[in-house]
């Protein structure tokens, strides 16, 4: 049986490392109530068979969440349902086909002077030569301010904004519950209230931002996204894409001043910065773990997993996974193959990669243009240690 939340939390890459050896590498966890899959092979599987393998797990993982007898879960389960991400074909084909034209590339470019001009308005509020901590203030503030100027959400609403957004992202933490979790649902209505405010607006008088976009675009089924499917999905750009990038600047900052060597030949060829970037992705990924519902019966070696069981594919677990990876433990940013699962695979697979790859380089690229003395605070950083899915930083001390 395996035990995610008993003191390793800290640092649970040593418990992946034997849960992935013992056995077939597939245990029962009662604290996730799943069953937690390790290997890499059996990871990149469930990613990418989404007939045996559902991702219609909102309903399964959030009930026992929420009161039914309460009108404000209740409205808060109404749209929070409707998220893309835990949805199948065809209701998932549908809506992230809405997306097809807004993350790619090409399209993101045009994003690159706003991350910067947000990078350096924020990074300018710290004094250079004293220790802070650059979670709060800088990591966990960049990719809010970004989504809310991409999605065209006004200056003035920016804080709020921020607010909302924290209070709908702890909505999917298991250990919110009771009047932690009221106030995230409260959070979370206001969020949805106020994003139904902003496409009645756009919907009259249409912006060049992504909200009026994508009120605009047609579906690949030749309809519109209706007003709560949009508020569901605009909600979920700001909860799967901000603590995500959070984290990956936390780590992309610490992973570069551990290990000064790596950290001289990125700073000498920038063209290496993306390249470490995915390493880190690959040893460290900002979600560790996500949630599937097997469909059929499921052998893993001697391992039966029922049909309707909820099943836990360990990203981070397969990213360090020997029988995939040499050195699998090791920072080397010259593999000659790096086919992480950060962001996952399959029809699931992140629709905001491009966007979060841009943004931690932008972010990276700029700090060590800007700081050519930067190093890490006297101060160890810490690990968040309430969340098993989400392995954010709770502080990580730099001097600029
Ligand atoms: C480094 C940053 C990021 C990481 C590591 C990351 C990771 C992931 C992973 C692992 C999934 C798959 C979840 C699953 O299938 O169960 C996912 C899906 C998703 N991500 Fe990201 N993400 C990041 C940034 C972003 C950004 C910036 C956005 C948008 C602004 C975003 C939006 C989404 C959405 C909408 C989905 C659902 C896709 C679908 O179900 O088809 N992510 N992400």
């Amino acid at each position: 049986m395996a035990d995610l939340f008993g003191g390793t939390l800290e640092d649970p890459f040593p418990a992946y490392n034997e849960l992935r050896e013992i056995g077939d590498g597939v245990h029962w966890c009662e604290q996730l109530q799943a069953y937690l899959v390790c290997r890499y092979d059996d990871v990149r599987l469930l990613g990418s068979d989404h007939r045996r393998f559902s991702s219609d797990v909102f309903y399964d993982s959030a009930p026992s969440w929420h009161d039914h007898t309460n009108p404000a879960h209740l409205q808060f389960v109404d749209t929070a349902s409707r998220l893309f991400m835990f949805s199948d074909p065809p209701t998932h084909t549908r809506i992230r086909s809405s997306f097809r034209h807004v993350f790619t590339p090409s399209s993101i470019a045009q994003w690159e002077d706003t991350i910067r001009d947000v990078t350096r308005e924020l990074i300018g509020r710290y004094p250079r030569g004293r220790e802070f901590d650059i979670m709060p203030g800088f990591a966990a503030d960049v990719p809010v301010a970004i989504i809310a100027s991409i999605l065209g959400v006004p200056d003035e609403a920016r804080a709020k904004f921020r607010e909302w957004s924290y209070g709908f992202a702890s909505t999917f933490d298991p250990v919110v519950q009771g009047e932690m979790r009221n106030t995230a649902i409260a959070a979370s209505l206001e969020l949805f209230d106020y994003l139904r405010g902003l496409i009645d607006e756009r919907s009259k008088s249409p912006k060049d931002d992504l909200i009026s976009e994508l009120i605009q675009t047609e579906t690949i089924s030749g309809d519109r996204l209706e007003d709560v499917e949009l508020v569901a999905q605009l909600a979920l750009l700001l909860v799967a894409g901000n603590e995500t990038t959070t984290t990956l600047i936390g780590s992309g900052l610490t992973y570069l001043l551990e290990h000064p060597v790596v950290l001289e030949e990125v700073r000498a060829d920038r063209d290496m910065l993306p390249v470490a970037i995915e390493e880190i992705l690959r040893l460290d990924p900002p979600l560790h773990l996500t949630l599937r519902k097997a469909l059929d019966d499921t052998d893993f070696g001697s391992t039966k997993v029922p049909a309707g069981a909820m099943m836990a594919p360990c990203l981070a677990a397969a990213n360090r996974d020997p029988r995939r990876f040499d050195r699998a433990d090791s920072f080397d940013i010259h593999r000659s193959s790096n086919k992480h699962l950060a962001f996952y695979n399959g029809i699931h697979f992140c629709v905001g990669a491009p966007l979060g790859r841009m943004e931690v380089r932008v972010v990276l690229g700029y700090i060590l243009d800007n700081f050519p003395n930067l190093q890490l605070g006297s101060t160890p950083a810490r690990r968040r240690t309430t969340n098993a899915v989400a392995r954010g930083w709770a502080t990580r001390p730099v001097v600029l």
